[in-house]
C-alpha cells in the first residue's frame, strides 16, 4: 500500500507499505523528464508535438465531473475533499489523455483560508467575506493556515496513486497552482467577482500602505500554499493572474510584477527543477516587462492578446502557452482546425505546450476537446523534432 510522497525538488521519495515490510522509493527527477514531454518543453525543450493541457479541464463541461461534483454542494467541501478532488483532477487525463493533470483545488481557497470564507451562490459566482477600506488584513497563524489546507496536499499525493495505476496514465505530471497577488486582492477586496474592479482600485490609490501589507501577506500566503504542494508532489506551478490586464498601469511593477517575482525568485531558489507558468491575463504590451522581471519558465498568452507579437517580442528561450479562445473549442469543426494550423506554424522555433487562452467553457462539447487533442498529434506539423 503507498503511504506517502514528499518531493524535495530535485529528489522525491515515495513511502509503500507491504503486509511486513517499508519500502522507500528514491526517485531521482532527472529519470523522470525522461518520459515527461510536458516537463520536457518546460525545460525548454521543442517536442515533435506540442504537450497539450486545457485551462480548468476538470471542470462542468465534462458529464464524470457534474456527477461526482452533484455529490457535493458546498463547492470549497468538495475542494477539501482528496477523494472526490482527485477523482475529478484524473477525470480529464482517463477521458482524453491530456499531458498533464492540473490538482483540481481553486484559488479563492487561500482566502478562505486568510478567515474571508468563500461561498459560491449558482449562477452568482463566488462571494466572500470582504475587506473594506480602512480594514487591515489578519496576519493568520501559518501553522493553522498550513493545517487546514492540508486536504489539498492529501488530494495530491492520493492524485499520483491514482495515475500511476494506469500504464496509460502512469508518469503524467501533475501542475499545483494559485492565484496571483493582485488577483486574490480584487476577490478579497470585491468581495466576489466585478467587472471592473472599482473598490479594489480605489483601495491601491486611497490606502497605498495598507495595500503594501496586504500584498505582503497574499504573496507569503501564495508562497506558502505553493511549497506544500510542491512537498506533496506537484511537477510545475503555475500561477493565475486573471485579472492582470485591470490594474492601472501605474500599478503594474509595484503590484503585479514584483509580488510575482518574489514568488517566483523565492520557489526556485528553493525548488530549482519545479518549472513555473504565469497567466498574466490581457495585461496588453505589458506582457515583456512581466517576462523581463518575472522570468517564468512559461507565459501563457491569452486569447485577447496577440501571440505573434509575444513571439516576436519575449526571449526563444520563454516557453509559450495558449491561446486558442475558449469559444473556438465550443465552435470546434474547422474553424477550430484553422486556428491549431495557425498556432502550429507559427510556433515553430520555441517550445511551446498547446492550451487555451482562458479556461474552457461548461458548454464546451466533450467531442471538440477528444477531436482536437487527436488532430493535433496526428499532424506533427511545424515542430521539428529535438
Ligand atoms: O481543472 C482545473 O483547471 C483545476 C481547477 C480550477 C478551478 N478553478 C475549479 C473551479 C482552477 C485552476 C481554478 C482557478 C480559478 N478559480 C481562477 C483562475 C483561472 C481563471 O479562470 O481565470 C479563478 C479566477 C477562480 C475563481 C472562481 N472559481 C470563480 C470566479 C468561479 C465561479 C465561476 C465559474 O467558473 O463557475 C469558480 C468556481 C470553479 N472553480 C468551478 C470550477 C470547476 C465551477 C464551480 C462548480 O463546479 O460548481
Amino acid at each position: 500500500m503507498y503511504i506517502a510522497v514528499e518531493n524535495y525538488g530535485c529528489v522525491a521519495f515515495m513511502i509503500y507499505e507491504t503486509t511486513n515490510s517499508y519500502y522507500i522509493l528514491i526517485i531521482n527527477n532527472n529519470i523522470l523528464d525522461g518520459i515527461m514531454n510536458f516537463i520536457k518543453t518546460l525545460n525548454g525543450e521543442i517536442t515533435k508535438t506540442p504537450p497539450i493541457w486545457i485551462m480548468r479541464q476538470a471542470g462542468r463541461y465534462m458529464q464524470d465531473y457534474r456527477n461526482v461534483r452533484s455529490t457535493e454542494k458546498n463547492f470549497i467541501e468538495f475542494c477539501l475533499n482528496p477523494e472526490k478532488a482527485s477523482n475529478v483532477t484524473c477525470q480529464p487525463i482517463q477521458k482524453f489523455g491530456m499531458d498533464a493533470a492540473i490538482i483540481f483545488s481553486d484559488i479563492l481557497l487561500i482566502l478562505h483560508m486568510l478567515n474571508h470564507q468563500v461561498i459560491f451562490v449558482k449562477n452568482e459566482g463566488p462571494k466572500l467575506h470582504k475587506l473594506n477600506l480602512g480594514e487591515p488584513l489578519l496576519l493568520p497563524k501559518w501553522d493553522t493556515y498550513l493545517a487546514n489546507l492540508q486536504p489539498v496536499s492529501e488530494a495530491i499525493k492520493l492524485t499520483r496513486v491514482r495515475l500511476d495505476k494506469s500504464e496509460n496514465t502512469k508518469d503524467t505530471p501533475i501542475i499545483g497552482f494559485s492565484g496571483s497577488p493582485w488577483t486574490l486582492f480584487t476577490y478579497l477586496i470585491e468581495g466576489g467577482s466585478s467587472k471592473d474592479f472599482p473598490n479594489a482600485r480605489k483601495f491601491l490609490w486611497a490606502d497605498h500602505a495598507n495595500s503594501k501589507q496586504i500584498f505582503d501577506i497574499l504573496t507569503h500566503a501564495i508562497i506558502h500554499f505553493l511549497e506544500l504542494q510542491i512537498k506533496a508532489g506537484v511537477n510545475a506551478i503555475m500561477l493565475f493572474d486573471s485579472w492582470a490586464g485591470s490594474i492601472p498601469a501605474r500599478f503594474r511593477n509595484e503590484f503585479v510584477y514584483q509580488p510575482t517575482k518574489t514568488i517566483t525568485q523565492t520557489l526556485r531558489q528553493k525548488y530549482p527543477r519545479i518549472p513555473i507558468i504565469c497567466l498574466p491575463k490581457s495585461i496588453g504590451e505589458g506582457i515583456v516587462e512581466f517576462v523581463d522581471i518575472v522570468q517564468p519558465n512559461c507565459v501563457a498568452v491569452d486569447h485577447l492578446t496577440d501571440i505573434e507579437f509575444v513571439h516576436k517580442s519575449i526571449p526563444k528561450e520563454v516557453v509559450i502557452q495558449g491561446n486558442i479562445d475558449p469559444l473556438c473549442l465550443v465552435t470546434g469543426g474547422d474553424v477550430l482546425k484553422k486556428e491549431v494550423d495557425y498556432l502550429l506554424n507559427l510556433i515553430t522555433d520555441r517550445p511551446y505546450i498547446f492550451n487555451l487562452g482562458h479556461g474552457i467553457v461548461p458548454e464546451t462539447p466533450e467531442q471538440n476537446v477528444a477531436e482536437i487533442i487527436s488532430y493535433i498529434r496526428e499532424k506533427n506539423i511545424g515542430l521539428s523534432i529535438s
